[in-house]
């Protein structure tokens, strides 16, 4: 049991602006993860351990990517009882990402909205971090998420992709391709049959290479937006099998706004996340789940505020979950509830 409620704390935090309530629980973290302070958040894991990919998960709850982008608080994140963590998106160079004010909160649907464009300190920062966590030594499994810099032309983009892939791989349980950010110009036009395809061909490639300088195979897997319909979906499927990528991590934020409209926030460019999001990512995992036959890996994401949204995702056909928003709202007490949840 954490020793702070989160009741106690979500107050104060939501009545700072959202990026500053990020920066100073992150920081927070940063500063007193492995120290006696971690008591203050630290949970027991819940011991239901799944191989997935090849990857002993210890139990079937997992951080999304983006709420650690730089990878500083690994260690402290997974003080909270999570099986993984997935941190990035890193890009290769350092870049600010969009103008602020750029997350916005949305109370009354358990929602966000950011539109932060993949600020981060760049993967030579990220990988420093990375290395320095000790989360996979305590049987945790590590993610890391890789996209491209906005100055790279979409043309481009592959080079950063496998700028990112070399860099990481070495310290990765599993390698996350993000192709589906709303808030990098064009990125999600990679999702699309000839590019995803030229794009996870060259990254196939480079693995193959890379398993064999490292002696290891490291998963990859790609994450997909809601916002595709069926036979997008089905071309994805395809295209994923065809060019052996390990698993799909459905779904990133929606651009859509019909379950929010109205209220305060709702009008702001962006990614919407929480539990607006749940049906969506829910329709495309058991369209991916149809499409790819029992067994391919599926980690779904979207909208997982509770236990009961956890176990809708497993019935859609994930085998996984992860979280970012329902921390936000619930706290830390959700990875346990949900790791509960998806025991047995
Ligand atoms: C995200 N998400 C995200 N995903 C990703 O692959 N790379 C990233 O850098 C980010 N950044 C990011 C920032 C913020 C503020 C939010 C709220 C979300 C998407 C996230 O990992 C997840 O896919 C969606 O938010 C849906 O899950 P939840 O939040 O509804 O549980």
């Amino acid at each position: 049991m954490a020793l702070v409620p989160y009741a106690l704390t979500r107050p104060f935090l939501f009545g700072l602006d959202a990026e500053h309530a990020h920066e100073l629980t992150l920081g927070s973290l940063a500063r007193l993860q492995n120290t006696p302070a971690q008591c203050l958040w630290q949970q027991p894991r819940v011991d239901d351990p799944v191989t997935l990919a090849g990857l002993r998960f210890p139990n079937r709850v997992g951080l999304a990517a983006g709420l650690d982008k730089n990878g500083r608080c690994i260690d402290g994140l997974g003080a909270m009882g999570f099986g993984f963590i997935e941190v990035g998106t890193v890009t290769p160079k350092a870049q600010p990402g969009n103008p602020k004010p750029r997350i916005f909160r949305l109370p009354e649907a358990d929602a966000l909205i950011n539109r932060l464009g993949f600020n981060n300190e760049g993967l030579d920062a990220f990988l420093a971090n990375v290395r320095r966590a000790r989360f996979r030594e305590r049987g945790g499994i590590l993610g890391l998420n890789i996209g491209k810099n906005a100055a790279t032309p979409i043309e481009r983009a592959a080079d950063d992709y496998l700028i990112g892939l070399a860099g990481v791989y070495p310290h990765a349980d599993y390698v996350t391709v993000n192709i589906s950010s709303p808030n990098t110009q064009n990125l999600r036009s990679l999702q699309s049959d000839a590019a995803l395809d030229a794009l996870l061909g060259a990254l196939q490639q480079r693995r193959e290479q890379l398993a064999a300088e490292h002696g290891r195979r490291v998963p990859m897997f790609v994450k997909i937006a809601p916002d595709l319909d069926a036979d997008q979906v089905g071309v994805i499927a395809r295209t994923l099998q065809k060019n052996a990528v390990d698993g799909v991590i459905a779904t990133n934020t929606t651009l859509a706004r019909d379950a929010v409209q109205g209220l305060p926030h709702a009008t702001e460019v962006g990614g919407l996340s929480g539990r607006p999001v749940a049906q969506a990512s829910n329709r495309v995992i058991a369209q991916l789940r149809a499409a790819l036959g029992a067994g391919y890996p599926i980690i779904g994401v979207g909208g997982v505020m509770s236990g009961a949204d956890a176990r809708a995702k497993r019935a859609a056909g994930a085998d996984l979950v992860q979280l970012y928003t329902g921390l936000i709202y619930r706290g830390p007490a959700l990875v346990t509830e949900v790791a509960r949840a998806l025991a047995g």
